[in-house]
């Protein structure tokens, strides 16, 4: 069998969450500043870069468009090589689990002078890519794709991109991000109109590279740039790996813990909100501002939670935390039902479908729903829990097992090190009761 896919977790019941932890650098923040810096002139230094699988992906598909990038030293430099210095890569650019860096990149390649080709793994190669296909093909992309609109996905380079005037038919930061790539090259002003909030890391880092975009309540402009100017970027500590032990040091008896230099931008933290009104004791400690994001310490005690109907309007600010929070449900008295959430169903797997399939093989009752899942409060029992190779599937039902009546053992959870290298052993410092098997 395949190592990656037979990496498992055996969660005992019984531990909880103390002292300080860091958890590793923001994988949306870290993507964003490994290409802006690359399409930079000068220098860019990354602090607090996410050593993940999937940004790790970002940075190898920069090495083989002929981009320097010196990852060796805790910090990570590249030399940037212009808005036109990228160069053809002479083999298939292989994305591996990462559908920030493939849509991210289509938006850039859309824009080059050469062809492209992008692949990744299983997971990858069903995910939705006419999302990003059909308004980079407005603005004058040659761009072609599986008969299912999944990869590989062709660019044919050479293109001159207009600028379009477009509303997102979905709340999609990748798909927003992926429109100002191209906006970057493209002749006049892209407008981009969002349904809903999404996150702004790449409108606030296009500015610390001195490209500043502007928004109208929910329409952002950007013009066609001159050059990016290279820079040093902090990233916070991830918000959505944070989500994982928030959660469990609001459900195990005895927990408080404080987690260190988080990214909170409110494009991204609705999770908190969600918490709170489920009755979560979370509060935010020494607010500041680094390289343009908003970060603070989350310090976070036990408590007694309620279900809610979560609503609507914070589902794409959470989205990534959607996991976690529904173990939360599970934990609370009486039912939550989360709807809206049908973006859901296109991540690293199915979520609605995977934590459905979870909750039923550990003891919680749960019902799906087109867009969204109902859950109602009880008690893990232990048991077998696929992940479906999905990163925050494995965590959430990690998590899950602190507070179980019996062993959890999740099975699949390769795929972890794609946003959390080391997270059992995170996890166990911080107090899970957590091995491989
Ligand atoms: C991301 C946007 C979100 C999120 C993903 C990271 C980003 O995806 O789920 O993990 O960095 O822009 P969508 O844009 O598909 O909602």
């Amino acid at each position: 069998m395949n190592t990656r896919r037979s990496t498992r977790f055996r969660i005992k019941p019984g531990g909880h969450i103390t002292g300080r932890i860091t958890v590793p650098g923001d994988k949306s923040i870290s993507h964003r500043a490994l290409m802006l810096g690359a399409i930079a002139e000068g220098e860019t230094t990354i602090h607090g870069f996410l050593q993940g699988e999937d940004t790790v992906a970002t940075a190898r598909a920069l090495q083989q468009m002929g981009v320097a990038i010196d990852n060796t030293g805790g910090l990570v430099r590249i030399q940037g090589v212009g808005l036109r210095g990228l160069q053809a890569s002479d083999r298939p650019i292989d994305l591996g689990n990462s559908g920030t860096s493939v849509r991210l990149m289509t938006g850039l390649l859309a824009a080059q002078s050469f062809d492209s080709t992008l692949l990744g793994d299983d997971s990858l190669m069903r995910r939705p890519m006419l999302r990003v296909i059909e308004p980079l093909r407005r603005m004058n992309a040659d761009i072609t794709c599986s008969d299912h609109g999944t990869l590989p996905v062709k660019i044919s380079g050479g293109s001159r991109l207009q600028a379009i005037d477009y509303e997102l038919p979905v709340a999609s930061a990748q798909l927003k991000t992926c429109l100002l790539l191209a906006g970057l090259y493209a002749d006049g002003i892209t407008t981009i109109v969002e349904p809903q909030t999404t996150r702004d890391h790449t409108e606030r880092m296009l500015g610390t590279f001195s490209h500043a975009t502007s928004r109208n309540e929910n329409r952002i402009t950007i013009t066609k740039a001159t050059k990016l100017v290279g820079t040093r970027i902090n990233v916070p500590a991830d918000f959505s790996s944070a989500a994982f032990f928030i959660v469990a040091a609001t459900i195990t008896p005895g927990a408080d813990v404080v987690l260190e230099n988080v990214g909170v931008n409110p494009t991204r933290n609705a999770m908190l909100k969600i918490m709170t009104l489920m009755g979560a004791d979370i509060r935010l400690q020494k607010r500041r501002v680094q390289s343009g994001e908003p970060v603070a310490d989350i310090h976070v005690k036990r408590s007694q939670l309620q279900g809610i109907d979560i609503p609507e309007a914070l589902v794409p600010v959470a989205i990534d935390e959607c996991p976690a929070i529904l173990i939360a449900a599970a934990c609370a008295e009486g039912v939550t039902r989360l709807r809206g959430a049908a973006e859901l169903r296109v991540k690293e797997s199915d979520r609605i479908q995977s934590m459905l399939e979870g909750f039923i093989a550990t003891g919680i009752q749960a019902e799906s729903r087109a867009d969204g899942i109902v859950v109602e409060g009880g008690r893990f029992k232990g048991g077998d829990v696929d992940s479906q190779g999905d990163h925050r599937i494995a965590m959430a039902f990690a998590v899950a097992g602190m507070v179980s009546g019996d062993d959890i053992v999740v099975h699949d959870c390769g795929n972890v090190a794609t946003s959390f290298p080391g997270f059992v052993a995170l996890a166990r410092q911080a107090g899970m009761v957590i091995d491989y098997v």
